[in-house]
């Protein structure tokens, strides 16, 4: 309370301060105390933006070279890659979302292949100064953007690498914000160029900006409401899909991050330390509270503790509207089908939300949920609905609404039960197949 009070007082300050000053001093902060060992840093209007910078900076270095990328990630990431007339093509991740190394590994020795993105999801540590070691070893030339979108935690080394980059973001994963994102790099090679500036496009960007802010502000007194009433209720997840077009700040174009995200990003930096111990403490409760119930199994990763995400099989459909969700990916180019259908994220914000025992509270009260899950004919779906072989989900309308003006899921319920944990899950391998 007393925070947000302190924020509402500091940030209409900070928004008259000049640009230069606010971008120099969220620069210091990450250098500091989240990417130690980076240099520079440039700021995009959000992580999907950066990343089109860096594709477009490979792509003046290396016209039409290949860009190897994880087979399970956001489609963004592809095709930001695709967007800058690079060619994407995808290498195994294992059910821990870690590279298969000996596939990853034969991939480098194609000399087409430019840059390689490793991603950290889920709390897999897969961008670690290891990893890039092993990489350098197989193909010492070889470009690596390590895509840290949903891993800008304290105290992470950039390693001193003149080919490799640090791609962050702050819209509401590990750094809570409103949109904005970055690259740290220690003086790279790779042809990255600053945003230009465009006073009409940065005006409506911030407006834009300043929109989701107000969103985020009228859902969190929304649901802080529902919750002293005691009915909280989330929305099922659907499967993840950015369609990257329409709204200016979840197009793909590169664009110099708004004012307002930066304010925002600032405030949140300075509570990192806070926000990590209280994802500590949420992890736990969920693992206690899964261990408890039953209602499901954590997927195993490298630091699942301070993620934003913690991927979840779930197997109790009620918890889909009680507990804050999100979906699998889907595949860059086909909205409807997912390489990990059977996977959901628990949405772990880092702040203080007394989930568990609500949770509890309607699962001892009846909860309403596992009837969510019947068909038509009252019946629970067959297992081989859960979770097809290719993983399809049922109709095109299952796709995010964060990517555009896609009309709600017209029968929900048969995605809240494509998520659940049905069969045992295709690997993303044998799924390719
Ligand atoms: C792994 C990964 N990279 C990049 C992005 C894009 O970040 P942003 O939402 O800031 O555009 C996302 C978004 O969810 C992501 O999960």
């Amino acid at each position: 309370m007393l925070k947000g009070f302190l924020d509402l007082l500091v940030a209409p300050v900070l928004l008259v301060w000049p640009r230069r000053g606010l971008e120099q001093q969220t620069t210091d902060l990450l250098l500091r105390r989240f990417c130690s060992g980076g240099r520079n840093v440039l700021f995009f209007k959000s992580g999907r933006s950066a990343l089109s910078a860096v594709c477009e900076g490979l792509s003046r270095t290396l016209p039409g070279c290949q860009v190897l990328v994880p087979d399970y990630i956001c489609n963004v990431v592809p095709r930001a890659v695709t967007r800058a007339g690079l060619k994407a093509s995808t290498y195994a991740t294992n059910e821990r979302f870690e590279p298969d190394e000996d596939g990853l590994q034969a991939r480098l020795t194609d000399p087409t292949v430019g840059a390689v993105v490793l991603a950290s999801l889920f709390g897999a540590d897969n961008t670690s100064a290891a990893r890039v070691e092993w990489i350098r070893r197989v193909r010492p030339d070889v470009f690596i953007v390590l895509d840290d979108c949903q891993n800008l935690v304290l105290n992470r080394p950039v390693p001193a690498d003149p080919r490799t980059v640090v791609v962050f973001s702050f819209n509401g994963k590990t750094i809570h914000g409103a949109m904005g994102g970055g690259v740290v790099f220690d003086g790279t090679t790779l042809g990255l160029e600053p945003p230009a500036r465009d006073w009409r496009r940065d005006l409506r960007l911030e407006i834009a900006v300043c929109m989701v802010v107000l969103k985020q502000c009228w859902e969190r007194g929304a649901g802080r409401l529902q919750r002293l009433r005691g009915c909280r209720r989330w929305k099922p997840p659907s499967l993840e899909y950015s369609h990257a077009a329409g709204r200016i700040h979840y197009d793909m174009d590169v664009q110099r991050i708004a004012k307002v995200s930066l304010v925002r990003a600032l405030l949140e930096l300075r509570r990192a330390p806070r926000t990590e111990a209280c994802r500590k403490d949420q992890f736990a409760a969920l693992r206690a509270f899964l261990e408890r119930t039953g209602a499901g199994d954590l997927i195993p990763t490298e630091c699942p503790e301070r993620a934003p995400f913690v991927p979840v099989k779930l197997r109790d459909a009620s918890l889909l509207t009680r507990l804050p969700w999100k979906g699998p990916y889907a595949v860059e180019g086909d909205p409807t089908r997912s390489l990990r259908p059977d996977v959901v994220c628990f949405k772990n914000v880092g702040v203080e939300q007394g989930l568990f025992g609500s949770a509890e509270g309607s699962e001892r009260a009846g909860g309403g949920g596992r009837e969510m899950i019947q068909d038509g004919a009252g019946r629970m779906p067959a297992p081989h609905r859960m979770s097809t072989a290719a993983g399809r989900m049922p109709a095109p309308q299952r796709v995010s609404r964060e990517a555009g003006k896609m009309p709600a899921p017209s029968r929900p319920a048969v995605v809240r039960a494509s998520c659940l944990h049905g069969p045992p899950p295709l690997t993303t391998q044998q799924a390719l197949l």
